[in-house]
């Protein structure tokens, strides 16, 4: 029988599992060392003073458009091709995401649509490093000067731009570390920046908004026990043994990132001469989260099925986000708001891509695809 391929599968090996194991057997499950170490190495890798960790990715867009300052009635700017998760987290603030549309060569977030984009409530630009391309985090920074600019670079952790680890540009970046992204915890986020005062509000938002630090305390001398709620937060943290696990994954990044970047090229040269497939923009320092092809809107749907059917686990990224019904009925927008991330969805469809992934399997993916087109 044929094997399933899914689109994307982690990596967990025995010293992963060790790792884990080591924490699990110890004294801290939560607010322990290892978060604090884990924060050290994805600080460290990516060049930047401070890394909070959350308990997923969309927890750390929460915080970092809260650490931005966003608050009711302001406007955060949002590409359409993202997951929900991107524009949603200006929702829970009372914000509102504004949608502006990708550039064709891309399929990030395009500069020139954000400067048409930008008012005086204009507080976050958010682009999304889409697939694990670089976006161009300088170009929105030029498009709104007066915002914070969050990366949301769930998909691109390991890649790089301009000599720049993904992370080490915009204000603040964040990751997920769900298990089909470049390196897992199972569940996960984190944010990365070089504002200290990002980071304590941040830190801050992740536990209930509490405090222990005097110099924060209104009252200064009350006791050992004492601290302070100065800030409205959650409980967004994340355990020991899952940060276990992050750190043990960050020391095989590079090469998760190395073997996704020959997978993705091997897909490259065997769709170069292939009629009716457009392979996705390459770029040097892409970190290759997925492979997205486009093909003719109206072979889509049939293609999706045979692969499928052939136990190839393909899947379509994304929906444009202000297509949903949610965004449709409370913000009011509609078919046709955003042309290129329309045209892109109708053909869009991710090939399988991950670390572990034989060359044999991107032959049989190739062969797939090819003798369904045909
Ligand atoms: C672009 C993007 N942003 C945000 C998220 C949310 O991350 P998480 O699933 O860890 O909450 C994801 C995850 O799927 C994502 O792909």
């Amino acid at each position: 029988m044929t094997s399933y391929l899914p689109y994307g599968h982690q990596w967990i090996d025995d010293d992963d599992m060790a790792a884990v194991a080591d924490v699990l057997s110890g004294d801290w499950l939560t607010q322990g060392p290892a978060i604090e170490a884990f924060e050290r190495s994805v600080a460290d890798y990516v060049g930047v003073a401070h890394a909070v960790a959350f308990c997923n990715g969309t927890a750390a867009l929460h915080g970092a458009y809260h650490a931005a300052g966003v608050r009711a009635g302001d406007e955060v700017i949002v590409p359409p091709l993202t997951f929900a998760a991107t524009a949603n987290a200006a929702c829970f603030l009372g914000a509102c995401p504004v949608f502006a549309d990708i550039a064709p060569a891309t399929f990030c977030l395009d500069p020139a649509e954000v400067a048409r984009k930008v008012t005086a409530k204009t507080k976050v630009v958010a682009p999304v490093s889409y697939a694990g391309h670089p976006a161009d985090v300088a170009g929105c920074r030029r498009a709104a000067p007066g915002a914070v600019v969050v990366e949301d670079g769930c998909h691109a952790l390991g890649g790089d731009r301009s000599g720049l680890k993904v992370g080490a540009e915009a204000d603040m970046t964040v990751f997920s570390f769900h298990p089909v992204k470049p390196v897992t915890t199972g569940e996960g986020g984190m944010v990365v920046t070089n504002d200290g005062r990002f980071a304590e509000r941040l830190r801050l938002f992740r536990s209930h908004g509490i405090t222990k630090d005097p110099a924060w305390m209104e009252a200064k001398d009350e006791g050992p026990w004492y601290y302070e709620m100065i800030d409205l937060g959650f409980n967004y943290r994340m355990t020991e043994f899952q940060a276990a696990l992050g750190e043990s994954q960050m020391k095989k990044l590079d090469a998760f990132v190395a073997r996704r970047r020959e997978l993705a090229s091997r897909y490259d040269e065997a769709f170069a001469g292939q009629d009716g497939v457009v392979a996705p923009p390459h770029h040097e320092g892409h970190a290759y989260h997925l492979y997205p092809i486009q093909v003719a809107p109206a072979r889509r749907r049939g293609l999706f099925e045979g692969l499928r059917a052939a136990s190839i686990g393909v899947q379509v990224h994304y929906i444009p986000v202000h297509l949903h019904p949610y965004y449709r009925r409370h913000f009011g927008y509609g078919g046709g708001d955003f042309p290129v991330a329309e045209a892109f969805y109708g053909g869009e469809i991710s090939l399988p891509l991950f670390p572990a992934m034989e060359d044999e399997d991107v032959s049989r993916v190739v062969d797939a695809v090819t003798g369904l087109l045909s």
